[in-house]
């Protein structure tokens, strides 16, 4: 699967519920799982695909183990706060501080339809918020330090550049 750049207008979606879990989003879910290990990424969320759907596959270990797809996932409490460098498979090359809370618990659905609960703290905790941003519409970008939004300013305009000279036909 092609991994979605910034400024595709699907990044910026408020995805849909799934309201049901069939072969074909067990299908979609392995192969997010493979993308995101290609791109070494720590997640991924449905609409870095082209899917505007609250679909999101997360492994912070890499060690390909455990409950990794995750459906209609939704951050239910979340306290304290950390400061860390943060990049996005969506934008490449982009690295920035982003605040996050330190600690989340989330629920969600696995593809056999279980309810999970899950507590994370850390990287896992962060990767959780910016995935869930992820099939909220918001970008990593948004959510950047002042002096971190700067310094990738140049670097995030050429995205939108190239974004508009390929629907133009330039280049
Ligand atoms: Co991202």
């Amino acid at each position: 699967m092609e991994i979605i750049t910034y400024p595709d207008p699907i990044l910026m979606r408020k995805a849909v519920p799934i309201e049901e879990i069939d072969n074909k989003i067990c299908q979609i879910a392995q192969e997010m799982l493979d993308t995101m290990y290609d791109a070494c990424g720590l997640g991924l969320a449905a609409p870095q695909i082209g899917l505007s759907k609250r679909l999101v596959v997360i492994d912070v270990t890499g060690e390909k183990t455990g409950e990794r797809v995750f459906i209609n996932p939704q951050i239910i409490e979340e306290r304290g706060e950390a400061i860390e460098e943060e990049g996005c498979l969506s934008f490449p090359g982009v690295m920035g501080k982003v605040i996050r809370s330190q600690y989340v618990t989330v629920t969600a659905y696995n593809l056999e339809g279980e309810k999970l609960k899950i507590e994370a703290e850390g990287l896992l905790s962060r990767v959780w918020q910016h995935e869930i941003d992820h099939i909220n519409g918001r970008l990593f970008i948004e959510m950047m330090t002042p002096a971190s939004r700067i310094a990738n300013n140049q670097k995030i305009k050429e995205f939108e550049l190239a974004y508009q000279n390929s629907r133009a036909g330039v280049g």
